[in-house]
């Protein structure tokens, strides 16, 4: 039996806008995240433009791809930005001590990266090395990237290909300080950070947005020293949270083939990414009333077992309807918090993590997490509604207990009614009265993404196994409220008539 919801939204409250980057993709040196996945080079036999493979810049721009982050990672705090720069065949190679010990080739570099933003029409966010770089690198970097003129730098970018200085949104100092990028104290980093981003310059029309390292999961210490003690240039503090089914990192769980239990426990734990933003957005509420600091949620997603038989160090995993769901939650908890979350970027984009897509070879795939994503375009850049929900479920197993339904609110910037509805019980539909305040909702249209299994999947055999499907409804009587019947274990999101 279905059970019955009631959702009020409000639109004449107007939120805050959600920012765009809120739907950014990570995309790092890592297994075949960029090489393989993404990048094959240009004299490939797979159809690629300058490299990089037709299909999945075709499938990332479908996907309206607002923001990229690279080159990692635990990998930006070793990487030298000289190393790939000038005629490929001369760059030097290294190796990923981070990711399976494998050889870097250089391939791509600077370059190469802004030509995929540009191909794909989104905005670049560089991580620069703190760890193994100096203040030094990094300004120089700065300035080849965004110099005119006729500096030495900006040159070198122009005899490289590059006439006019690169469009740079953002720009990190160092990754994961408390760990890989250099087992730091917030104290130390913060001292760090004050000093590199007094030589970090730009011209004013092309300064980039920058960002401080933050903590991770329940440590709210690094976001409490960070605001406190950095008073200038600083525009976000960034966050990851990665969701493990088991919350241990040893054996986090299996992408595919769990039982309910490790589905509950998923969702639990990814909902943890509430409750872990507004105690660091209270700390930024007391240190930085003004607002001036964003929270940049620059890793997050599902972190699993490696699928068997992969490189251990590659972090390859299938994706599943429970990826699709984990994203969609997150998605509803960045709306809520979109005054301070202005960016989030999701790890990772390609063949890594909780990925948008998977190749083999010259095969691809579109996993769930790409639907739920194709799917949430409308919120791009739309402002923020508020709703209430009554009678919402508990959904319960064993200990655990979350609440049935999630869901989100939005003026889309063409003026429509955008609602976005998480069913997170796998066993239970819900039928939900949609009413907005003060005026008549009709009809709704749009799409849900559900499958029979929970972790029903893609694949290489049967790549369109979980695919979005329409769905629509509309009020029965001249009077009744509009009821939006949600499947179990489903996201559904639609433009709501009035
Ligand atoms: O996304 C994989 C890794 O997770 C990143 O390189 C690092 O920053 C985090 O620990």
């Amino acid at each position: 039996l279905a059970a019955d919801v009631e959702l009020t939204i409000d639109a004449a409250q107007a939120g805050p806008l959600i920012n765009k980057h809120i739907y950014g993709q990570f995309a790092e040196h890592l297994g075949t995240g960029i090489y393989e996945g993404m990048w094959v080079g240009p004299k490939a036999k797979t159809p690629n433009t300058h490299g990089w493979r037709n299909d999945v810049l075709g499938a990332l721009k479908a996907l309206h791809v607002p923001l990229i982050r690279w080159p990692g990672g635990c990998f930006a705090d070793e990487y030298h930005w000289r190393d790939g720069i000038g005629p490929r065949a001369k760059r030097p190679v290294k190796v990923n001590t981070n990711w399976g010990g494998v050889e870097e080739s250089n391939a791509v570099g600077t370059h190469e990266f802004f030509d995929l933003v540009e191909l794909l029409g989104a905005d670049a966010y560089v991580n620069g090395n703190l760890g193994t770089g100096s203040t030094q690198e990094m300004a120089e970097w700065l300035e080849y990237m965004t110099a005119d003129g006729k500096s030495t730098l900006a040159q070198a970018r122009r005899a490289n290909g590059h006439a006019e200085p690169f469009k740079l949104s953002y720009f990190a100092v160092g990754n994961e300080a408390w760990g890989c990028g250099g087992s730091m104290t917030p104290e130390h980093y913060a001292d760090l950070y004050k000093t590199a981003v007094t030589f970090l310059k730009a011209p004013d029309s092309r300064r980039p947005k920058f960002l401080a390292s933050g903590g991770n999961d329940a440590d709210t210490r690094w976001t409490e020293v960070l605001s406190h003690d950095i008073k200038s240039n600083i525009d976000a503090i960034s966050f990851h949270y990665y969701t493990l089914p088991t919350g241990k990192w040893e054996t986090k769980g299996a992408a595919t083939g769990f039982a309910e239990d490790q589905w509950i426990n998923t969702l639990a734990q990814t909902l943890k990414m509430e409750p872990f933003i507004a105690q660091n957005v209270a700390v930024l509420d007391k240190n930085d009333p003004q607002k001036k600091i964003g929270f940049a949620v620059d890793e997050w997603g599902t972190w699993y077992d490696v699928e068997p038989g992969t490189n251990p160090g590659f972090l390859y995993q299938q994706n599943t309807l429970r990826d699709a769901v984990v994203a969609a939650l997150n998605f509803n908890i960045f709306h809520a918090h979109a005054d301070r979350v202005r960016m989030s970027n999701i790890a990772q984009m390609v063949n890594v993590l909780q990925a948008m897509i998977l190749t083999d070879k010259d095969k691809m795939l579109l996993t769930p997490t790409y639907h739920a994503y194709a799917m949430y375009v409308p919120f791009q850049d739309a402002t923020s509604l508020p709703l209430s929900i009554a009678n919402n479920p508990a959904y319960s197993l064993g200990g655990t207990s979350i609440p049935g339904l999630s869901a989100s609110a939005a003026r889309s910037k063409d003026g429509k009614l955008y609602l976005a509805l998480v069913n997170s019980n796998p066993h239970v539909p819900l039928n939900v009265a949609v009413r907005v305040k003060g005026e008549t909702a009709t009809a709704a249209h749009g799409q849900v993404l559900t499958a029979d299994a929970m972790d029903a999947r893609n694949t290489f055999q049967a790549p369109q196994q979980v695919q979005p499907r329409a769905f629509d409804a509309k009020t029965s009587g001249a009077t009744g409220p509009l009821t939006l019947s949600i499947p179990a274990k489903a996201v559904v999101v639609v433009a709501v008539e009035r």
